[in-house]
């Protein structure tokens, strides 16, 4: 190789100020701003390192780059590793981005070594690596934190199993269930999300490395070895495409958008839960705040927050896929706008991950009102239809409709169905009779719920084991 300095950031630098000149201050300070994307992606800088030091170990190992250069670039990007973690690292925003303002500085500590490390590479191979390692960073950091919420709903599942509430369908009541079911049913939500962000990374782990910009190289690279160094499990096949799609990030996006609706939905069943006309469950002053008007007032602010965020998740991955719409092979500047919603979303699921985690934690239940609640409304009339069937042997459709007249007298006496008289049942239909009493209780109706999947407490248990299996 040339021992000429090459110097590319001095000239890039140099290009900056060339702008600077032919142009007015307005234009050229807007130019940059638009420009420059390294106010968000310097939170690559620790992938873009990895990605840089593979890179140079595989360009000295192909006989590209001297071992002696080569160690003076591991050297060089060992320190401004550390410079970085102490904060004292200056990210300069006429370098534009994270790559530049690396390869500058190490220009800096090490001298015309530094201009070597970008052979057989273009920032375009560099950015959607390190883009594939800070999605499948995250991707790991957020499986973790999804198995920490599933941990403190199964945990409250185990305890609540046989903790009767009622039911609902159309936010009215349908039949009594248990809390731990309840709870459950988000288990399986959020185990699904796991598998969603796991799948994606399956298929994310490929290496852009030696793309460059857009064709490959002409240099004898060897890319199984950045691939293998980096720990992804291939290189990618086709450079255009390497250096072109984000589907990756979409994926990422979506699953993170489906797990966010899912918060949502959990989020807004505590708000619901938490009021005075429900009364099911209360959250902890860790995680609630009150009114600077009204002293009684104790608000779900953490619930509703969660229930908010899902809008900027969903809205992210829309950003992205607007983005990337239309946009023809190969690179595109327009996707350098890829990163800021995936960081948003990122960041927005693990402080709502982290959030949900510690109210289910903390929750306390009043199971006198849930017990009550799962009682009113006629929540066991469907055991009195599936008794009809069973023991007098009717057509479920019958027995439907002959329950529904029992609810009707029941409704019209103002009184609960445990209230009417045996006479009342014989008077709607001959097949009833005082056994049907027995039914009534919501102990009974969840205790009868033992198909696989169903409420019945002992199924909860026995579920919120399986779970601990599978999930944790
Ligand atoms: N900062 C750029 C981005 O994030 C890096 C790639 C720039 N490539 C280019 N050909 N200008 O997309």
């Amino acid at each position: 190789m040339s021992k000429t300095p090459t110097s590319k950031t001095a000239d890039h630098t140099a290009a900056s100020s060339i702008w600077g000149g032919r142009f007015a201050e307005g234009p050229a300070a807007v130019m940059q701003k638009i420009n420059a994307s390294i106010d968000f992606d310097k939170r690559l800088a620790d992938q873009d390192i990895r990605g840089s030091v593979a890179h140079c170990a595989m360009l000295v190992a192909t006989g590209i780059l001297t071992a002696a250069d080569g160690e003076v670039i591991v050297n060089g990007l060992g320190l401004i590793r550390q410079e970085i973690a102490a904060g004292t690292f200056v990210f300069r925003a006429e370098l534009e981005d994270i790559h530049m303002n690396i390869e500058a500085r190490l220009a800096e500590l090490v001298g015309e070594a530094a201009g070597r490390l970008h052979t057989a590479r273009s920032r375009n191979d560099q950015v959607a690596t390190d883009f594939r390692l800070w999605v499948r960073d995250t991707i790991d950091g957020m499986g973790l934190a999804l198995r920490d919420l599933q941990a403190a709903l199964i945990g409250q599942a185990e305890a609540h199993a046989a903790t009767v509430m009622p039911g609902f369908t159309h936010l009215q009541v349908a039949q009594p269930v248990t809390f731990g079911h309840h709870l459950l049913a988000y288990v399986e939500m959020f185990g699904r999300d796991r598998g969603r962000l796991a799948d994606a990374r399956g298929r994310l782990n490929e290496c852009p490395l030696g793309s460059a910009a857009l064709a490959g190289t002409s240099f004898p690279i060897d890319r199984a070895m950045t691939a293998a160094a980096l720990g992804f499990d291939r290189p990618t096949a086709n450079s255009l495409d390497a250096v072109s799609d984000r589907d990756f990030a979409l994926e990422f996006l979506a699953a993170a958008a489906i797990c966010a609706v899912h918060l949502s939905r959990l989020a807004e069943e505590l708000v619901l839960w938490t009021t005075s006309q429900f009364g099911f469950v209360s959250l902890s002053d860790k995680f609630t705040t009150g009114s600077s008007i009204m002293p009684q007032k104790r608000n779900p602010d953490a619930a509703e927050l969660v229930r908010a965020k899902a809008g900027r998740v969903i809205g992210d991955l829309n950003a992205l896929l607007i983005v990337m719409k239309g946009l023809p092979l190969a690179y595109s500047k327009d996707m350098q706008d890829d990163k800021e919603p995936v960081f948003e979303a990122a960041d927005t699921l693990e402080l709502c991950l982290a959030a949900m985690a510690g109210m289910i934690r903390d929750l306390t239940l009043r199971e006198d009102r849930l017990r009550a609640a799962a009682g009113a409304g006629f929540a066991t009339a469907t055991d009195i239809a599936d008794w009809l069937v069973r023991v007098a042997g009717l057509p479920f459709r019958q027995a439907h409709h002959i329950t529904g007249r029992v609810v009707r007298l029941a409704e019209q006496r103002g009184c609960r169905l445990e209230d009417l008289a045996e006479a009342d049942l014989k008077a709607i239909d001959d097949h009833l009779d005082a056994r049907v009493f027995a039914l009534l209780g919501v102990e009974a109706s969840v205790a009868s719920r033992t198909s696989f999947g169903g409420t019945a407490p002992a199924n909860v248990a026995t579920a919120a084991q399986a779970a601990r299996q599978r999930f944790l």
